[in-house]
């Protein structure tokens, strides 16, 4: 179908799903549930706890175990209810299956959200009292990485080298876009973009560290040095083992920032300065070079 130019500027980044017919609140199991209209999964949902981040706040929805609710904080357009293409349907990547407007009803992973809470990190900025608790929190979310088994960076791999798969990424900046599943041991991704970056190690280790809580307080985590190490082992162990590449393309300015934030993880663990040799040794031993 052409889209005429007025149009095309308004038009969702993530695709909507083409047939247009069909009961969103159905299809995805609302109406069982007893909800009647999206203005009640709002209402019902909006009057509990919440997740949150820059852009927006995540809520659990009343009686849906697979879903949950984001409402975005920049104002948008009110749009109908529609339901989004799933780019893989096979695999729980925190995709939108619907939206409205500034509201998405995302599938919900399960567990435990990594890095410094959105709350506590923001304090960062704006003043040094009671850092030395968020230390400490920054300290138990490295020690919960650190024993999730090799099986789970493994699991978190794999869906990196799915997003490469579908053009998708996800906002690799920071640990809250992480979630540890304990009970399944797996680390899994919320907070999708789409639109294609290229994503290697470089884009699993930073969130795994949490580098940008840890870049303001390096100074007072130096009692944290094997731990990081060890999960920086871990992830390239699974990188290796699930043909997620190891960033290899030097001099692009795409890789600039992973390699920027690589050699940081590398100085947070106690070997500053080390990551460009350990790359090569890793490149030419498994021959991505
Ligand atoms: N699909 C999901 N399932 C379960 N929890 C989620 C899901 N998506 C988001 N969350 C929770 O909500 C928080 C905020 O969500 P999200 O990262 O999407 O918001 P954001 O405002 O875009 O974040 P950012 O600050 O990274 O820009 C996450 O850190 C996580 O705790
Ligand atoms: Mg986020």
């Amino acid at each position: 179908m052409r889209v005429s130019a007025s149009t095309q500027n308004t038009l969702p980044v993530f695709p909507k799903l083409a047939s247009a017919n069909l009961d969103p609140l159905s299809v995805l199991g609302f109406r069982e549930q007893g909800y009647t209209s999206f203005e009640q999964i709002v209402s019902e949902s909006i009057t509990g706890g919440y997740k949150e981040g820059y852009n927006g706040k995540v809520y659990l929805i009343p009686r849906m175990n697979n879903y949950v609710l984001k409402v975005l904080k920049a104002e948008t357009l009110d749009t109908n209810l529609e339901l989004v293409k799933d780019p893989l349907p096979e695999r729980n990547i925190s995709q939108i299956v619907a939206r409205k407007g500034r509201y998405q009803i995302l599938k919900r992973q399960y567990g435990i959200t990594g890095g410094v809470p959105f709350q506590h990190f923001k304090r960062v900025f704006t003043s040094s009292l009671e850092l030395k608790e968020i230390d400490n929190e920054y300290r138990d979310y490295i020690k919960m990485v650190h024993n999730m088994p090799q099986k789970a960076y493994e699991h978190l791999a794999e869906t990196i080298v799915a997003l490469n798969g579908i053009n998708y990424h996800f906002d690799w900046s920071h640990g809250r876009n992480l979630i540890f599943n304990l009970d399944c041991n797996e680390i899994n991704v919320v907070d999708l973009e789409r639109g294609h970056i290229p994503l290697t190690v470089g884009h699993m280790v930073p969130p795994l560290l949490d580098t940008i809580y840890a870049y303001y307080r390096k100074n007072y985590l130096t009692d944290m040095s094997i731990p990081l190490n060890e999960i920086i082992q871990k992830a390239i162990e699974a990188a290796l083992k699930v043909g997620l590449p190891i960033p290899n393309l030097l001099g692009e300015a795409t890789v600039f920032e992973e390699h920027a934030r690589m050699e940081f993880a590398f100085e947070l663990a106690g070997n500053k300065g080390k990551w460009p040799s350990v790359r090569k040794k890793i490149l030419s031993a498994s021959k991505q070079a």
